[in-house]
């Protein structure tokens, strides 16, 4: 098995991403005996390890689930070097910092546009070659910026050694997808073109871009999350069973669904801005930038070939929710008269937020002399998801050196290619209404196959 890591080294320590998912993990991690090895925070401007600890202790009071034991452990291990990440000394003082160790974490939690810088520094260092590289969505722009970057990190580290964090991949219920179908063997036979309709994928949100503008118009939900959390869910929805054990067999599988999707076109695709978008801080006011998209995708495949897959996703809509839904076909005849149109059966997946569910639609007699039928739902697993964060799952894989739950580049490289033709404005934008469920033009993609089912909002 592959060998322990021996420091985190955490770039970017006084940041947002540092604060808000970091250092929570960091000290889960170290709540169930998972870290303990020194963390190492590395950052620009003028702090030193006592006001990083003072830092991380306040940051972690705020948080829920702030553990009073395992925060004053997590202080105990963090180091500190401050410095420029364009100067030598800076990656000088970090190797004295790490002494002896042979196999440290490098966190790469930084804007992007500062990963050469940081590789190149990481690169002169004695133990960089033993290390393991965490970096962050987003992985590029396009596909030319997305391979220019794998280049960059292949100057100093294998692919093996490179651990892409897609949080969605880190989530329990997103991994239960596959563990679902391949426990089960129930599924399988009906698991393809010859039974299954088609599928929905919704990834809501009620929230604004809430202070995000500035970085949301050089984005747009398509790069946002379409690209990386939706074509994963896609993955774990559309793969083939994996052939053997290990990490690579299962993302095998995974960068071959992705090969078989069709590069999105402007037909198949519906783009959003909600009315107010470009009053936000930040925002351009003639913004043509998609806070909503919808889409049909082809996958041309054996098993799927014919079988539309809707992704839908949006900011400011109805509620928050994330949910897959697998159409079934419908009976071949109706075998009672006074059966009215039966709405076909369907396996639903509530992946998130705090939610977690999996039903089956099927239709029922309703009591009583008629043959006439009732829609319900068989509830087969309902629960709440509040046991471990994905960034909590990824960052112990990492430290372990289990790749299996992160974005590999080929993966990378081909979820790029399906969404590069439609990257920048290059479709009309439809405005809908904050609150909604996005415009009227993504209902009529879907019409044929019955319509959205909306996410409920949880009980
Ligand atoms: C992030 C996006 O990657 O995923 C955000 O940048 C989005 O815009 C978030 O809100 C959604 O993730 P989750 O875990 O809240 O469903």
């Amino acid at each position: 098995s592959t060998p322990l890591c021996d420091a985190q080294v955490l770039f970017g320590a006084t940041g947002d991403l540092a604060k808000k998912k970091i250092f929570p993990a960091l000290q889960q991690l170290v709540r169930r005996g998972n870290l303990a090895v020194p963390v190492v925070g590395v950052a620009r401007g003028g702090w030193d390890l006592e006001r990083f600890r003072a830092h991380v202790r306040a940051t972690l009071e705020q948080s829920e689930g702030f553990d009073e034991a395992a925060c004053a452990r997590l202080c105990e291990l963090l180091r500190f070097v401050g410095g420029d990440y364009r100067e030598a000394d800076t990656f000088d003082r970090l190797c004295t910092t790490l002494g002896d160790a042979q196999r440290p974490l490098f966190y790469l939690a930084i804007a992007p546009s500062m990963f050469p810088t940081v590789v190149n520094g990481l690169g002169q260092l004695r133990c960089a070659k033993g290390g393991r590289v965490v970096v962050e969505k987003p992985f590029g722009r396009n596909l030319a910026s997305a391979v220019e970057l794998n280049q960059t990190l292949h100057a100093v580290f294998d692919e093996s050694a490179i651990f892409r964090i897609d949080h969605y991949l880190g989530k329990e219920p997103v991994q239960n997808l596959l563990f679902f179908r391949f426990a089960n063997s129930f599924l399988e036979p009906i698991w393809n073109r010859n039974y299954v309709d088609s599928v929905q994928i919704t990834l809501a949100e009620a929230i604004d871009v809430a202070g995000r503008g500035l970085f949301y118009e050089e984005v747009g939900a398509i790069r946002d999350v379409v690209q990386n959390h939706l074509l994963q869910v896609v993955a774990n929805l559309a793969m083939e069973p994996p052939v053997g054990s290990g990490s690579e067999s299962l993302r095998d599988e995974k960068v071959k669904v992705f090969r078989a999707i069709r590069p999105l076109s402007g037909n198949s695709l519906v783009r959003g801005q909600y009315r107010g978008y470009r009053s936000e801080a930040g925002v351009a006011a003639d913004s043509c930038v998609e806070t909503f998209a919808a889409m049909q995708i082809h996958l041309d495949s054996w098993r799927w070939q014919g079988v539309p897959f809707f992704i839908r996703t949006g900011k400011q809509l109805a509620l928050t929710a994330t949910e897959v839904v697998v159409s079934l076909r419908p009976p071949p005849y109706e075998v009672f008269p006074e059966m009215l149109p039966t709405q076909a059966n369907y396996l639903r997946f509530r992946l998130g937020p705090s939610e977690v569910a999996i039903a089956i639609g099927a239709r029922v007699k309703r009591r009583g002399s008629e043959n006439i039928g009732d829609d319900i739902e068989l509830h087969v697993f309902n629960m709440h998801d509040d046991e471990m964060d994905a960034y909590e799952r990824l960052i112990g894989d990492a430290l372990k050196g289990d790749a299996t739950l992160f974005a590999r580049q080929d993966a990378v490289e081909a979820a790029w290619r399906i969404v590069d033709p439609v990257l920048d404005r290059k479709t009309l934008l439809s405005e809908y209404a904050p609150g909604s469920w996005g415009p009227a033009a993504a209902d009529a993609m879907i019409a044929a196959y019955g319509g959205w089912r909306n996410p409920q909002a949880s009980a």
